[in-house]
């Protein structure tokens, strides 16, 4: 389709290093629903008769039925999936075919084939991700007043619940759905008509072509056009994310699922076991989750650096963008999809959890708050209880049961009507704190 001026044929091993259609031709039905619109534009313009666009389409639709039929032969000499349909559009209608590219490049091709495809790809993901909070939120909320420890650096803090725990990555995942809604307006935009990279001296009704392909507008600079792969890094940038968040609650479900932890249990629908050790049931799903996250990193840094440096306006160097972006699609949905029925079928073993929560160093906090209360500025109720702290380390008494009058007269005996912890747990009623009442609030709130 570009030898007129060679003479000779192009080396195997060029082909072989410049095929994309092993990889591109799955963006076939944007392909042929992008040449249509185009098709129908021309007829517009007086460059086809209604029957010439009519065999045209026609012609298109078979070869899309029999791409998704896998009836269809790739040539890798043809390249890319663009000339692969358009060599059998024209095998399959004559030189009707040959007047499909009129006013049109590759390169204008590709981007908007690309935008479609990752418009699709965002809507699909939104559905996913609203599906993985489901799951988060429906055992958030079986489990919404199971006390556990919070922790920082890993080491217990203070009490909250399970279902506050687990709403924390559903506040997370919908920061991603806000995002991946904010990409898609720059990804919903119609490069189609900007050509190599100048437009063309042909004019087609870009309007009607991106109103025909459900686009919002048409891009303004053809050079940006053709040269513009951001709405492509801000995407894999967004799976990365999503990839990050999904890949700390496997952290925590693999701590959850330990023997040292034990606050919960995944099916075995949902776990593996040893060939070697026959007592294990490992949570892969979630090691695998946290590794492929790797794989969604590499692909931002592949998409980040294909295009750095590039001159305006096409290089073929852009051709790299759609494997890291295929790749990073096809983890993340199935991450997605995979960890959805784990949650919606792992279990919280209650006991286990009161039994961590009831350590009274949980409410050590709590006990410097009752000393402001009284009176006593929060660096010197700090101090106090740091003292009772050490004291009940060394004498082995707990928290709770330590004379706390004994270690400073600032505390009367009320002072351990703190130890409650239904009581410390009912006081965390502001905004974002995790009362049970508070968590019940915010569970029907994402409910809705
Ligand atoms: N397969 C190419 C790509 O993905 C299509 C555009 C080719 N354009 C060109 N000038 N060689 O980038």
């Amino acid at each position: 389709m570009w030898k007129g001026r060679f003479s000779q044929a192009t080396a195997d091993l060029v082909q072989q290093f410049g095929e994309s259609i092993s990889y591109d031709w799955r963006l076939y039905p944007y392909d042929v629903a992008g040449s249509i619109a185009h098709a129908r534009a021309q007829v517009k313009a007086g460059l086809l008769t209604k029957e010439e666009f009519h065999k045209i389409e026609t012609g298109l639709r078979e070869i899309e039925t029999e791409i998704a039929a896998g009836e269809f032969e790739f040539s890798i000499e043809l390249e890319d999936i663009h000339m692969n349909i358009e060599s059998a559009l024209t095998k399959r209608i004559g030189p009707t075919g040959g007047k499909l590219h009129t006013a049109r490049s590759r390169n204008d091709q590709v981007a908007t084939d690309t935008r479609l495809y990752c418009r699709a790809a965002i809507d699909e993901l939104l559905i996913l991700l609203r599906d993985l909070r489901s799951s988060l939120l429906d055992r958030a909320s079986k489990y919404a007043g199971t006390v556990i420890p919070g922790y920082t650096h890993l080491q217990r803090g203070q009490p909250v619940t399970v279902g506050h725990h687990l709403l924390a990555y559903v506040e997370m995942l919908s920061r991603d759905e806000s995002r991946l809604i904010d990409t898609r307006k720059r990804v919903n935009v119609c490069p189609l008509g900007s050509g190599a990279l100048a437009g063309s001296t042909i004019n087609l009704d870009r309007e009607q072509i991106a109103e025909e392909l459900g686009f919002d507008s048409v891009t303004t600079n053809s050079m940006d056009a053709i040269s513009d792969r951001d709405y492509i890094a801000e995407l894999i940038f967004n799976l990365a994310l999503i990839g990050g968040h999904l890949s700390r609650l496997s952290e925590d479900l693999i701590l959850w699922c330990s023997s040292e932890f034990g606050f919960a249990t995944l099916s075995d629908a949902h776990t593996t076991g040893s060939s070697l050790m026959p007592q294990k049931k490992n949570p892969d799903v979630c090691e695998l989750t946290r590794g492929k996250t790797g794989r969604l990193y590499g692909n931002l840094t592949a998409i980040l650096t294909a295009i750095k440096g590039l001159p305006l306006t096409y290089n073929r160097d852009l051709q790299e963008d759609k494997e890291p972006l295929f790749d990073s699609i096809d983890t993340l949905t199935l991450a997605l999809k995979v960890n959805t029925e784990m949650i919606a079928a792992m279990t919280i073993n209650e006991e286990v959890c009161e039994a961590a929560a009831s350590d009274p160093l949980l409410l050590a906090t709590d006990l410097a708050d009752w000393l402001v209360k009284e009176g006593i500025p929060f660096r010197s109720a700090h101090e106090l209880v740091g003292k009772a702290v050490a004291a009940s380390v060394t004498s082995g008494t707990p928290l709770d049961q330590l004379d706390l009058t004994a270690v400073d007269p600032a505390f009367t005996t009320e002072a351990s009507a703190v130890f409650d912890l239904k009581i410390a747990l009912a006081a965390r009623t502001n905004p974002g704190a995790p009362s049970v009442e508070n968590v019940k609030k915010q569970i029907a709130r994402w409910q809705e």
